[in-house]
Order: structure tokens, then C-alpha cells, then sequence
């Protein structure tokens, strides 16, 4: 397939990039600073430098053109940046549009499904799939330290959902840097039962597996190991 890859320097980003290129994938990689992408790329990658905090639409419409799929590990590296995962979705979403390209897979996180945004005011109360302790406990914990954060992730939701684009939204719990394991949990429109870690690694490996599963399409999926 011929992929374009943002955020590929992030750590879902980056094992996006590798596993697509060990697959054999034409990818083009979107990055802000080239410089953090690894040696030794092979033949078939090649590098478009955007910052999303201020798109060149014409950059990001030629990153994308001609693509099968989008995939973005884009989000803030700190609160200050809260606000980048929106702004960037919908530029990169616009230029999707601009060029014919409907497929684009997403990270996003596992408590959005009950977090409020502008088209989601009155979220439900709770995730079906967590159980009591996430629900009650630490839920309520991680909204209230990361509430800028979570409210740029559902507002970069609302955008897909507006899109009429092929879309899935992955939403891990806690990410760890651990290798690979090809083996996980995933549940469409929920969260998985004691799902409290995945790896980046496996993230990163469901968003090219739902490439080949039209039944993500128009979905959010929770992912736990
Ligand atoms: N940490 C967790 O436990 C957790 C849990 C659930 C969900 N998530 C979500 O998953 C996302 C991905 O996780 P991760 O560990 O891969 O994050 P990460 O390593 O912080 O990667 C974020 C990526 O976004 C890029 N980015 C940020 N601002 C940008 C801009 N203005 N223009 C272009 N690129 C920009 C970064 O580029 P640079 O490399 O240049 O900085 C980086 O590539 C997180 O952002 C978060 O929203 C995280």
C-alpha cells in the first residue's frame, strides 16, 4: 500500500513507520523535525517536513495525494501543545478532502468515550467496558490531571465523525514501551474489561491491521494486551 505516516518521530508514530516499511509499504512520512527520524531509512520512505501547529495545506495535500491510507500518531507532547491533535486532524483531514483520499486511522484515548466535547456535550457517564475501579476511581483521576489534553483528543474525534473520511480512532490505555507482541485485545465503541496497558508497539500494529479491516470504518475501538 502507499501510506503517509504524520507524527512519525512520536512513539506510536515511529513503530508505525518501522512496521510499515518492514511490510514493504511505499510510506511517506510527515514529520516537523527530521532530524529525530532514525538512520537508515529504507529506499521506499520518503520525508515531508510539516508542523501542524501551522499548516502549509499545499505540503500536507501533496504529503497525502495518490495515498491508500493515513495514519497519525499525532498528539500534544505536553498541555501547552493541548489543541495540536485538532488543529492538525482537521488540516490533514481538509487536505484528504482536497485530494480524494478517504482512509485515515487515529490515536486517541480510552477515556474519550466519556469525555465531553462540543459535539458530544453530555457524554455517557461511563465506558461499558470498564469495570468499577477504572469507572469510579481512576477514570475521574487521569480526566482531571489531563483535561486539556482529553478535551483536544475528543475534539479531534468530533472532526472525523463530521468528516464523511473512512475513519477509526484507536483508544489506548496507558502506552508502554514494550516490543511487539501482535497479540491484544480490541473492542469497537468500548473499552476492554482491566485493559490498564498496551504497548506502543501493538498500537501501532492494530492501525495497520484495521487498514485490512473495513469493519473499523466510522468506529472508535479500545485496545488493551
Ligand atoms: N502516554 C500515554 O500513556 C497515552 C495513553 C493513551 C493515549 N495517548 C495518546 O497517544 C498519543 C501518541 O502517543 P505517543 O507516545 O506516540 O506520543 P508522542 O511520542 O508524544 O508523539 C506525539 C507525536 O506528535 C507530534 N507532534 C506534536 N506536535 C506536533 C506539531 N505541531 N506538528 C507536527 N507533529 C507534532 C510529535 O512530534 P515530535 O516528535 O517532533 O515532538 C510526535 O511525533 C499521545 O499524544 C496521546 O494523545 C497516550
Amino acid at each position: 500500500m502507499k501510506l503517509t505516516i504524520f507524527a512519525a518521530t512520536g512513539g506510536i508514530g515511529r513503530q508505525i513507520l518501522e512496521q510499515a516499511a518492514d511490510a514493504g509499504h511505499d510510506v511517506t512520512a510527515v514529520v516537523r523535525n527530521p532530524q529525530k527520524l532514525p538512520g537508515g531509512l529504507p529506499g521506499q520512505v520518503s520525508v515531508v517536513t510539516a508542523d501542524l501547529a501551522a499548516p502549509d495545506q499545499a505540503t500536507l495535500e501533496s504529503a497525502v495525494e495518490g495515498a491508500d491510507a493515513v495514519l497519525s500518531g499525532l498528539g500534544p507532547r505536553s498541555n501547552a501543545e493541548a489543541g495540536i491533535a485538532t488543529r492538525g486532524t482537521q488540516a490533514i483531514t481538509t487536505a484528504m478532502k482536497g485530494t480524494g483520499v478517504r482512509r485515515i486511522v487515529v490515536v486517541s484515548a480510552a477515556p474519550i468515550g466519556t469525555a465531553p466535547s462540543p459535539a458530544r456535550p453530555n457524554p455517557p457517564k461511563h465506558d461499558p467496558g470498564d469495570g468499577f475501579l477504572m469507572a469510579h476511581l481512576l477514570n475521574p483521576l487521569t480526566k482531571a490531571a489531563l483535561r486539556k489534553h482529553y478535551a483536544d483528543l475528543a475534539q479531534m474525534e468530533d472532526i472525523l465523525r463530521d468528516s464523511d473520511l473512512d475513519w477509526t480512532a484507536i483508544r489506548p490505555p496507558r502506552l508502554t514501551g514494550k516490543p511487539l507482541t501482535g497479540t491484544y485485545r480490541t473492542a469497537h465503541g468500548q473499552n476492554l474489561r482491566r485493559g490498564l496497558l498496551i504497548s506502543r508497539a501493538d498500537v501501532a500494529r492494530s492501525m495497520l491491521r484495521a487498514l485490512e479491516q473495513p469493519d473499523t470504518i466510522s468506529q472508535t475501538i479500545g485496545i488493551a494486551s
